[in-house]
């Protein structure tokens, strides 16, 4: 009998219109737009304005054209999983909501929280269902509204984070494409150094911790770009050796994009030339578990059957890892 693996079978996304530009943010903090640029690579992002306005209003945007243009019916999806860390609310979970909005009303769902790196988690967790021969249509969205939870006084966050959404269609291929191999990894003792203190058991929401700006993303950037250059370069070279691939052999690497001298240091790791990555970050910035598929649904149209594609990220948590996948369509 062939073996069952999951493969990606459509890409769908959305971004809101509202455009922050760098040069907005000069008159927000103090910073410049150089400084942006040529430390992190991000000119603009996106924001989603408006009252009572949640990370399920972007996720809807891109499941309906995920299943508009993968010809699926609502009713036919089994699992959705939704990779936040914006959820709309603590819960219900975000995934029930969505599934509730679309209509999806066969499908279960969760919601599962690794930071910057929910997205590979997600679709790792995913494709099992898909393997087992249990499902045989499933979701996994990477959404979030950042903007929600970053201080727009704080100059060291708030010129990094946007706001997107995008999501992937997987079924089963007995054709060997889809998913390959996967390597995830976590290290709690890095908790401290990219967090959102409060709102949780820990320290629920009271005046003081409003007051005191806890409910909002902390980063102390400097440790998180070290353990980030080493860690996502790493872990994309050991997902080669174990798979025996050369640089030649990799068509594309989507790496999460949270500072484009992350992503260089990695690829300069797997050897890649500049032609070979997947960028995106100068019009969106670090949109969380939205970049990846973001960076899937731009590059869709040049990807082709059989490529090899190293997926990367790294995040809070900490949490990082690698995928590798044989594109199927
Ligand atoms: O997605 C999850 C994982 N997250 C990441 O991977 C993010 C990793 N970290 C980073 O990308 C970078 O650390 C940042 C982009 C956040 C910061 O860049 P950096 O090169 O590490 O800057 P820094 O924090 O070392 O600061 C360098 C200087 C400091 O001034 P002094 O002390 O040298 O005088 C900062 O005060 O730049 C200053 N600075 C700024 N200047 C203008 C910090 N933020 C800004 C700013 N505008 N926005």
């Amino acid at each position: 009998m062939k073996k069952i693996r999951a493969a990606i079978t459509g890409v769908g996304a959305y971004v809101p219109d509202f455009v922050l530009t760098n040069e907005l943010l000069e008159k927000m903090v103090d910073t410049t737009s150089d400084w942006i640029e040529s430390r992190t690579g991000i000119k603009e992002r996106r924001i989603l304005k408006g009252e009572g306005q949640g990370v399920t209003v972007m996720a809807e945007q891109a499941v309906l054209e995920l299943l508009r243009k993968t010809n699926t019916d609502p009713m036919d999806v089994e699992l959705v999983i939704l990779a936040s860390v914006t959820p709309d609310m603590i819960f219900p979970a975000s995934a029930n909501i969505l599934c509730d909005k679309i209509g999806m009303k066969n499908a279960w769902g969760f919601d599962l929280e690794a930071a910057c790196s929910g997205f590979i988690y997600a679709l790792n967790t995913a494709s099992k269902f898909i393997e087992t021969g249990t499902h045989k249509k499933v979701i996994v969205v990477g959404a979030d509204k950042m903007s929600a939870i970053i201080d727009y006084t704080d100059r060291a966050t708030c010129i990094i984070f946007g706001d997107g959404a995008g999501a992937v269609l997987l079924e089963p291929n007995d054709e060997g494409l889809g998913f390959q191999d996967a390597i995830l990894k976590s290290d709690g003792s890095g908790r401290q150094f990219l967090y959102q203190k409060a709102g949780g058991s820990a320290y629920p929401p009271n005046e003081e911790t409003v007051s005191h700006h806890e409910h909002y993303v902390h980063q102390e950037g400097q440790t998180v770009f070290k353990f980030a250059v080493t860690n996502m370069a790493d872990v994309s070279y050991e997902i080669m050796e174990r798979n025996q691939l050369k640089a030649d052999d990799i068509a594309w690497l989507a790496a999460h994009q949270a500072n484009k001298r992350i992503i260089d240091a990695t690829a300069q790791r797997m050897g890649l030339p500049a032609e070979k990555i997947m960028m995106n970050i100068e019009r969106y910035g670090n949109t969380t578990n939205g970049t990846i598929p973001l960076l899937l649904h731009e590059y869709e149209s040049k990807l082709k059957k059989g490529d090899n594609i190293i997926i990367s990220a790294f995040g809070g948590g900490f949490t990082w890892g690698s995928l590798y996948l044989k594109w199927a369509y």
